[in-house]
């Protein structure tokens, strides 16, 4: 009895004692501008809302939607009684060697030479880390890393706390909701020599603008001339064309072309959430170019040095689910299928979408980027008061800059989407 009650008074905290903690001082933080979408959208009790925030590929019900492939590699798995060892600290070797694979192509000529460092990683946000981390380390020439304006919100935090210097480049036309080539082509050239230049592989994020084949031709000319580090983020492979050979035209021509790969100037951090669907797994890898087998050697030595007390070791559900998939030919075909059944559905979205808004409801303004523009997301070019209203009056929820996931949409509420879409816009000058 006596002791419960000094249990209670010694719980009792005082304002002052509150004032004295430890923490008092820490401030509260805003939330994430993509993540807070969805808290926000949770707590609407609205049954039309919609949640075009986050970047997860769902089915024409509205779904999240698991892959046949991975349920059977699933299967498969299971069928194995595998044990659950720890994984090496670079992760599981096939699964690295066939995500190799599938970046940069089966006829790669450096996988061949056995020069490209490769380490598993949790995902493509820890892939980038890891990179940002080594070239912060290793990289001898700069500090300085170049992001498009706009870039994926979180790489400017990811690149500053793995204490690289961020900067921009041009990247997205307003006047044309396109490509600035030629600002992003005098930025390259403006920077001093032998930067990083931050590259999204395909299907660019947030804008859904990529460069054409000629156009990456020209950038990699400019970044080779320079000196610059070609630092490849390809989170989308699959998802811009439906086909991952395609999509994979950037990273390779960079390879294959110039001084860039010969010098050890190229990295890429790869991510399978979104082309295989495993979001929760966190499974991608990081891998660097070397300028030969034994220089690669002591670039992987020095990753596991930069790993070890980070998380040790990767965790090994999602990358089994990869290798079986990849390595497994019935498999890798049905996933490669289904990859191009989701880009087609988004695809049939955007055009859709499209024409609701012209021809349904007749909006007067210029909404050609809906459909010129690839990937999982388009850039709007909604204003900030109208993403408010669409919030507001029709509980449609997107990130303040007008970004979109159309993996987000359905044929069921695609129609409800354009007339509020329409209704925030009649208005505008
Ligand atoms: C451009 C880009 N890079 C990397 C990522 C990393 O995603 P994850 O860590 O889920 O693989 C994303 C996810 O949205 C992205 O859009």
């Amino acid at each position: 009895m006596l002791a419960a009650t000094a249990l209670r008074a010694s719980r009792a905290t005082t304002t002052a004692q509150r004032a004295a903690s430890t923490w008092a001082n820490v401030k509260m933080g805003p939330p994430d501008p993509i993540l807070g979408v969805t808290e926000a959208f949770k707590a609407d009790t609205n049954p039309k809302k919609m949640n075009l925030g986050v970047g997860a590929y769902r089915d024409d019900a509205g779904k999240p939607f698991v892959l046949s492939s991975v349920r059977k590699a699933e299967k498969l798995m299971m069928d194995q009684k595998l044990d659950k060892e720890y994984l090496g600290i670079t992760g599981l070797p096939s699964f690295t060697a066939a995500a190799a694979k599938l970046a940069y192509g089966a006829q790669s000529t450096p996988l061949a030479e056995k020069r490209v460092a490769v380490t598993q990683s949790i995902s493509g946000t820890g892939a980038l880390r890891i990179g940002g981390e080594f070239l912060a380390r290793h990289y001898p020439h700069s500090k300085r890393i170049y992001l498009p304006t706009p870039s994926w919100g979180n790489h400017t935090p990811i690149m500053r706390d793995s204490g690289l210097e961020v900067h921009q480049y041009p990247y997205f036309d307003k006047r044309t909701n396109g490509l600035d080539i030629e600002g992003m082509l005098a930025g390259i050239r403006a920077a001093p020599d032998r930067s990083i230049f931050l590259l999204h592989a395909c299907a660019h994020n947030p804008t859904g603008v990529d460069p054409t084949p000629e156009q990456w031709k020209e950038i990699h000319a400019a970044i080779d001339a320079k000196g610059h580090f070609a630092f490849f983020d390809m989170a989308y492979q699959g998802f811009a064309s439906g086909d991952t050979e395609r999509d994979a035209f950037a990273l390779r021509h960079f390879v294959k072309e110039g001084s860039i790969a010969g010098e050890g100037r190229l990295c890429l951090a790869q991510s399978f959430a979104k082309n295989i669907g495993l979001y929760g797994e966190r499974v991608g890898t990081f891998s660097i170019v070397s300028s030969d087998a034994d220089e690669a050697k002591r670039v992987e030595s020095q990753l596991k040095i930069l790993i070890r007390p980070m998380y040790s070791n990767p965790p090994m559900h999602g990358a089994r689910i990869v290798s079986t998939v990849l390595n497994t030919p019935e498999l890798e075909k049905e996933w490669r299928g289904e990859v191009k059944l989701m880009a087609d559905r988004i695809i049939t979205m955007r055009e859709k979408l499209y024409n609701h808004l012209v021809n349904d409801f007749g909006s007067k303004h210029n909404w050609e980027h809906i459909t010129s523009q690839i990937g999982m997301f388009c850039f709007t070019g909604l204003k900030p008061e109208e993403v408010e209203s669409l919030k507001k009056d029709f509980a449609v929820y997107l990130t303040k800059d007008g970004r979109i996931s159309i993996a987000g949409i359905s044929s069921g509420n695609v129609k409800y989407l354009a007339q509020a879409i329409y209704e925030v816009t009649k208005n505008r000058a």
